[in-house]
Parts: C-alpha cells; structure tokens; sequence
C-alpha cells in the first residue's frame, strides 16, 4: 500500500464526487450560525454608534455597550471610571477603549473560528460536503496572524468583565428611594454578568493559563483545581458564547427601552 503524501495532503482538499455524500440536513447548523452572528453583528453595529439611550439616570443602569462610558458627553454618573476631556465625533463609540478588544477577543475565540470558518468562509463547510476552495492555508496568511493573539486579548476581556460586574453591583443602591432596590433590570443584568464569566473563563486560553504547561499537577494543587473547574466550563464554551450574545442584547435593549422612556422598571423592591 502507498504511504500517504504528507506534504501535498496537508493544502489539497478532498474530492468529492458530488456536492456532498451527506443525506440529513447538514446545513442547518452553518445557516443558524450566520443568522446568529450576523444578527448580532448589525445589532451591536447600530447600538453602538447610537450614542443615545445607554443610561438609566434614576436606577444607574448602563448597557456594556457603552462602558466603561469615556466621551466627556457621557452622563457624568454613566463615567464610573472618569471621562476623557474630549468630546467624541458621531459615529465613534463612547467605549472607545473596551470595544475594539471584546471585538477582538470574540473574533479569535476557538469556538467562534470554527463557527465562521464552516459558516461564513466555508472552509470547511461540513464534513463530506464539497468546500469552495482549491487549497488550505490554515491560519498562516497575513491577515490571520492576530487569531495568536487571542490570550492577550483574554486577559482585557477578563478586566472589562469585571467592569461590567461593578456596572452591575451599582444599580443595586440606586432604589426609588435612593437605597437599596431591586429590579427586573438589576435580575437582567445579573444574568448577563454570570454568562460573560461563564464565556470568558471558559476560555481555552483561561483554561492553559491554569493549568498550562505544569510538569505536575500534584505539586500545584491550587492551580491543578481550577484547572479542573475551568475545563468543565470550558466543555460548555459554545453555549456560553451564544447565551452571552443573547443577553448581553437583552440587556441592551431593557436598558435602551428604559433610558427612550418606552417602558419603566419592574421594581420587586424599592
Ligand atoms: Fe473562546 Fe477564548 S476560546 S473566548
């Protein structure tokens, strides 16, 4: 039997006889996919260079679109980090800083490549499905060179994380009356803040950082237990990327609803 060519196999793609050997319903999963994310993307798109309607002055909420809030035009109470002394153009995000790094973090996620690698680029489509391109290159173009630095984009991504978490502790001492209170917004945003630690820390790059390049886990008992609490998160990567995207929108639009005067809140207290 002919040993297999390792060199030419690594680029040529399998050829199949017809568009695909595959009977089910195979491209269900890449056209909800694209659906998804290109919802997402307009969404986020249009909320972002809104520049209106991402504060609640009377409970102090704020969308995670717009924190931490830097343009001087910011609410003053919206800036919990301070505010820069410029005023932003239209069309450039008051998040200025967060924003390019979520992106960023998103984009190179393991989960969300294979997603849009199979989904949007086609590369591969599915397994025994004819793909459009004649050859493979891997990550090793040019403009795929940032995917290596998705751990770097870990560590902001864990920082605006906890950002959004004191976004979320503050509305809790903004009541009715001024003190402490409870309402559907404070529920919506806790729920959003447990699903962007359940996204970021099930992180691969999170995951090697623990428990990385250790020659013995028993000599590391501390980092050898979060490793192993973060590799059970990490199983669920893929449904805390989707259930983080959904409500980081459902956060969004309860915020933008509210600050529009369109609704008012729930309050279960104060
Ligand atoms: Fe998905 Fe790091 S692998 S966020």
């Amino acid at each position: 039997m002919t040993p297999p060519d390792r060199a030419a196999p690594a680029r040529a793609r399998i050829q199949l006889p017809r568009r695909t050997l595959r009977t089910d319903r195979w491209w269900l999963a890449p056209l909800f996919t694209t659906l998804g994310l290109a919802a997402f993307v307009v969404y986020a798109t249009l909320r972002v260079f809104q520049q209106d309607h991402y504060w609640v002055q009377e409970h102090h909420y704020l969308t995670p679109f717009y924190s931490p809030c830097l343009a001087a035009q910011c609410a003053p109470d919206a800036a919990l980090f301070g505010r820069l002394p410029v005023e932003f153009p239209p069309l450039v995000p008051y998040a200025l800083l967060s924003l390019p790094f979520l992106l960023l973090f998103r984009v190179t996620c393991y989960y969300y490549r294979k997603a849009y690698y199979r989904s949007v680029w086609q590369a591969p489509t599915a397994c025994a499905v004819r793909e459009p391109h004649r050859s493979y290159t891997g990550e090793t173009r040019p403009l795929m060179l940032p995917q290596n630095g998705h751990r770097y984009f870990f560590y902001v991504a864990f920082a605006i994380t906890a950002v959004n978490t004191w976004d979320m502790l503050v509305p809790f001492f903004h009541g009715t009356d001024g003190g402490f209170g409870v309402g559907l917004g404070n529920v919506i945003m806790v729920v959003n803040v447990l699903m962007l630690w359940g996204y970021t820390l099930s992180c691969h790059s999170c995951r090697h950082i623990m428990g990385g390049r250790l020659r013995s886990f028993g000599r590391h008992p501390v980092r050898y237990r979060l490793w192993t609490g973060i590799s059970r998160l990490n199983d669920r990567h893929m449904y805390f990327g989707w259930a983080s995207i959904a409500t980081l929108i459902a956060t969004d639009a309860y915020v933008a609803l509210m600050a529009g005067g369109v609704i008012s809140d729930l309050r279960f207290f104060n």
